[in-house]
């Protein structure tokens, strides 16, 4: 977002929050209905008044408050916030004002050393870039852990209106490690590099490893594969992608997913390599404790898989 299109972003909610406006109420589970009701009126009033990147500035705003907006609560796993019984009626116009006045700040600081910023919104498997344009990408994608991204977000989807039951079933189907099967899709076969894996999770004697827990698994390799093509087709020759990710468990099968990427990326002439292992303590395979019976003492890995595009 450029430095000007911030700056009247946070101008336009300034005026916006210190107008009177109608005191509406709406439904969602996440926020008080005052609240819910006036994040609504906002929301349209971007639409009508605000375009371009004014407009993503704002609805970032949005999303940068969402946590103090809803409150969540979190329990032992932290990807699975909840709403509270009694839903805060905060104080919207402060919490705006401040997150859009250091989000100003901060692309102030960025423009000051040469480096405009912009705020894209995209699709990982559909990068909105041409071949060879991009010398760095860092990036973090699902991984195949049966963590609930569309859950682990929910407080940001509330603030932006898109928590009705189906948007969030629609979005769990969309996603890349989505945890709702998309009724009869025909999945592509799965990559070279995890056909042995897939035999192991096929032919796993637990309920649904063959059906449900199959296609899945199946589906996000597709995704992943997808996903490293469009880096490997986005990177300048001589550029590099850093995908950070973890290990992860199918019941007892380890699912070496760094290595996984290595491979992928291999298989696309990338020159691919795995770095900087990281112990990860809290996951999900320690706080279920279906999980812990398959294996007691889980240990999983984060690391950072470089895929560098050779120089031509
Ligand atoms: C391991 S998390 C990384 C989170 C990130 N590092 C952050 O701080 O927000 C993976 C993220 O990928 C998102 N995701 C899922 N499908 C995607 C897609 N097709 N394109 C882009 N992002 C996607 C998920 O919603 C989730 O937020």
């Amino acid at each position: 977002v450029a430095r000007e299109a911030a700056e009247a972003g946070e101008q336009w909610l300034t005026t916006t929050l210190s107008t009177p406006s109608d005191a509406v109420l709406d439904e969602s589970d996440w926020l008080h209905p005052a609240v819910a009701g006036r994040l609504a009126q906002i929301r349209a009033a971007v639409t009508e008044e605000l375009s371009g990147d004014t407009a993503a500035f704002v609805r970032g705003v949005l999303v940068r408050s969402a946590r103090e907006l809803t409150c969540p609560k979190t329990g032992t796993n932290p990807t699975w916030p909840r709403p509270r019984l009694r839903r805060r009626r905060v104080d919207i116009a402060t919490i705006l004002t401040q997150r859009a006045r250091e989000m100003v700040r901060d692309i102030r600081s960025a423009a000051a050393i040469g480096q405009p910023l912009q705020a894209l919104q995209g699709d990982a498997r559909a990068l909105p870039f041409a071949n060879g344009t991009i010398s760095a990408i860092l990036t973090s994608p699902p991984y195949l852990s049966r963590i609930d991204y569309v859950q682990a977000t929910m407080p940001e989807l509330a603030v932006l209106g898109l928590d009705g039951a189906l948007t969030v079933e629609k979005l769990r189907k969309a996603v890349v490690g989505g945890v709702l099967s998309r009724p009869g899709e025909e999945v592509p076969s799965p990559p070279e590099a995890v056909a042995n894996l897939m035999a192991r999770i096929r032919s796993h004697g637990s309920k649904a490893s063959k059906t449900y827990y199959a296609r899945l698994a199946e589906r996000y390799f597709v995704d992943l594969d997808a996903s490293v093509a469009e880096l490997s087709r986005v990177l300048r020759p001589g550029g590099t992608a850093l995908v950070v990710v973890q290990t992860s468990y199918y019941k007892d099968v380890p699912i070496e997913l760094p290595e996984i990427v290595r491979n992928l990326g291999a298989a696309k002439a990338l020159e691919a390599r795995v770095h900087q292992t990281e112990i990860v303590r809290i996951h999900y395979g320690r706080l279920s404790p279906h999980q812990r019976k398959y294996v007691e003492e889980k240990t999983l890995n984060e690391c950072v898989v470089s895929l560098r595009k050779p120089a031509s």
